[in-house]
């Protein structure tokens, strides 16, 4: 078999670069390991940048987005029992959009199936070879060894899969901050507690109200990480939440049954260099923020934009630039998403070593963010996405 690009993952990041390429003539093979219901089964990122948002209506997948993801032109912090809200559309005339992962990468494999795309499920034994001379990827697929040749590889396995230790490890340098907390998510048929989204930090630990649509909520909070989500009854957590937010957001909190409930653990992560000979990680393969910015997913489309614009590039108008520079633009993007995500982490949680002293700068910061412009045109700049 031949493609001109292997693609190594069909989760969001795999899928919207087949599909993108697929637009622009270029051809790809998408290997995923899990089955597509498995894959669409992960209730993950909920909060989309609209650059995020552009690159869907550029693979042509945006409809659905368009008419059932929910503008937010602000987010709301709250700490103990005060509450104040970051205005993004005013200091950024920008917003986010509300609108699941799960319902993005349905999109993206409908439209797939629509354009005859070839994603192939179920593949293991994944290995990238030779990828400083002729590519090319083998695999088992159907209990049969099969060996696909390509142009390029786009490394979209997510955080545990094979691309980046594919890369030599006197290349590859790894920056890691590993967080002594979890967040415990749920989802419940419920109507969302607010219009808009609720940061909060309480002495109790933080904790975030989100929501995917008018009657299905998101909601999380700090936990161990040794606790199970088998620990936690429905009461619990419910009851756990509402001492974490603000009273009046407690009293108005709609609860019912939850239908998913699962624990994250929270890392910083980033590899570089993002590209290796004819390898090209994208997403979660080269890197992982701690929830708390909502950039997860929103980094992994940065990239896909990158190494997009360079396949284009190279393949329509004979020109490497993009591709040479790929690693170079991705990571500088990247690590200010990083540090973005890291501080929002710090600012809202509680850590098991923290002093007096540290919660004492801690509420500092966010009394300076409830009172200063600046600090709040810095946090919406952010959180709605620096430029590509
Ligand atoms: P993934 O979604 O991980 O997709 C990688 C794909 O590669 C998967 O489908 C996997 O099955 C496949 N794969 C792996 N190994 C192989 C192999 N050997 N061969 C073939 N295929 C392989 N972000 C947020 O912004 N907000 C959140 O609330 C949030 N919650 C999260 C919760 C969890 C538990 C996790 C793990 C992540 C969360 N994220 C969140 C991050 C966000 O979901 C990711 O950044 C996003 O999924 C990245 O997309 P991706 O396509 O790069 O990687
Ligand atoms: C959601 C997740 C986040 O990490 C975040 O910062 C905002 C929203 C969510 O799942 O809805």
């Amino acid at each position: 078999m031949r493609t001109q690009v292997a693609i190594i993952g069909g989760g969001p990041s795999g899928l919207l670069l087949s599909q993108l390429l697929h637009k622009a003539g270029i051809e790809t093979v998408v290997l995923e390991r899990q089955t597509r219901d498995y894959v669409l089964g992960r209730i993950r990122a909920g909060v989309l940048e609209t650059g995020f948002v552009n690159l869907m209506r550029e693979a042509g997948v945006a409809e659905r987005m368009d008419a059932e993801g929910f503008v937010h032109d602000g987010t709301l912090i709250a700490y103990d029992n005060e509450q104040f809200r970051i205005d993004f559309a005013k200091h950024t005339n920008n917003h986010v959009v509300v609108y699941g992962q799960t319902e993005v990468t349905r999109d993206l494999y409908n439209a797939r199936d629509a354009m005859g795309g070839t994603v192939i499920h179920g593949v293991s034994d994944v290995e990238l070879n030779d990828l400083t001379g002729k590519p090319y990827v083998t695999f088992t697929h159907d209990g049969q060894s099969k060996r696909l040749d390509c142009d390029f590889i786009a490394g979209c396995d997510g955080f545990h899969g094979p691309s980046r230790q594919a890369i030599p490890l006197d290349v590859r340098r790894e920056y890691e901050k590993v967080y002594p907390f979890g967040w415990l998510g749920i989802l419940s048929e419920t109507p969302p507690v607010d219009d808009e989204l609720i940061y909060a930090n309480s002495e109790r630990g933080f904790a975030l109200c989100s929501m995917r649509n008018a009657n299905l909520s998101r909601y999380y909070v700090q936990c161990s990480l040794s606790d199970s989500p088998d620990d936690w009854t429905d009461q619990a957590f419910w009851d756990e939440l509402k001492r974490r937010i603000p009273e009046d957001a407690a009293d108005k909190l709609i609860t019912g049954p939850s239908i998913e409930k699962s624990i994250a653990p929270l890392r910083s992560f980033v590899t570089e260099p993002m590209r290796y000979g004819a390898l090209f990680l994208c997403g979660d393969a080269a890197h992982i923020v701690p929830p708390t910015g909502a950039k997860g997913l929103n980094t992994a489309a940065s990239d896909i934009h990158y190494l997009y614009t360079g396949l284009v590039q190279h393949y329509l108008h004979n020109d490497s630039n993009g591709l040479d520079t790929y690693s170079q633009k991705a990571l500088s993007r990247i690590w200010k998403a990083e540090r973005f995500s890291w501080w929002m982490t710090n600012l809202l949680h509680r850590f098991p070593d923290q002093s007096a002293f540290d919660i004492k700068m801690q509420r500092a910061d966010l009394e300076f963010l409830r009172d200063n412009d600046a600090a709040q045109t810095v946090l919406a700049e952010n959180y709605v996405g620096l430029p590509y």
